[in-house]
């Protein structure tokens, strides 16, 4: 997914150019404004946290581009590419990672990737139904 900065910042054609340079397919995709409610169902696992009611306000902020990529070991090869959640780190860490590229620190970090398939099948069946071509 690319956050609302990086839809606003317009960092969003770039981001498609390095997943498919990096031999990811774009199996779907679709943007959306995103509401309260399904910002805090999709982060419910952060529902307790400290950051959580500052994460819902980023996340309704703007539009945000939502992805399915395809590739094999996709979802540690796009946790690599994107680099650490920490965005501020990764300029020094992971210079030439997505969220070095475009993100700003821990909460404003450009782009969400799914950390394990089984969060990726929920995140997948959350924003694109069976019925959905998009
Ligand atoms: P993401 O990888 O989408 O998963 C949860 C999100 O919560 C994360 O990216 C950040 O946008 C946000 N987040 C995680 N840790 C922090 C933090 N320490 N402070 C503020 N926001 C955070």
């Amino acid at each position: 997914m690319v956050k609302p900065d990086g839809v606003d910042g317009k960092y969003a054609n770039v981001i498609k150019k390095t997943i498919l340079d990096s031999g990811f397919s774009i199996i779907h995709e679709i943007e959306l404004q995103l509401d309260e409610n399904t910002v805090k169902t999709f982060y419910a696992e952060h529902s307790s946290k400290s950051f959580f009611s500052n994460l819902v306000q980023y996340m309704t902020s703007g539009p945000v581009l939502i992805m399915v990529l395809e590739k094999e070991n996709a979802i540690a090869d796009w946790r690599a590419l994107i680099g650490p959640t920490d965005a501020n780190k990764a300029k020094t860490t992971h210079p030439g990672s997505i969220r070095a590229l475009c993100g700003i620190n821990s909460e404003r970090n450009c782009v969400h990737g799914s950390d394990s398939s089984q969060s990726a099948a929920r995140e997948i069946s959350f924003f694109f139904d069976k019925s959905s071509s998009g």
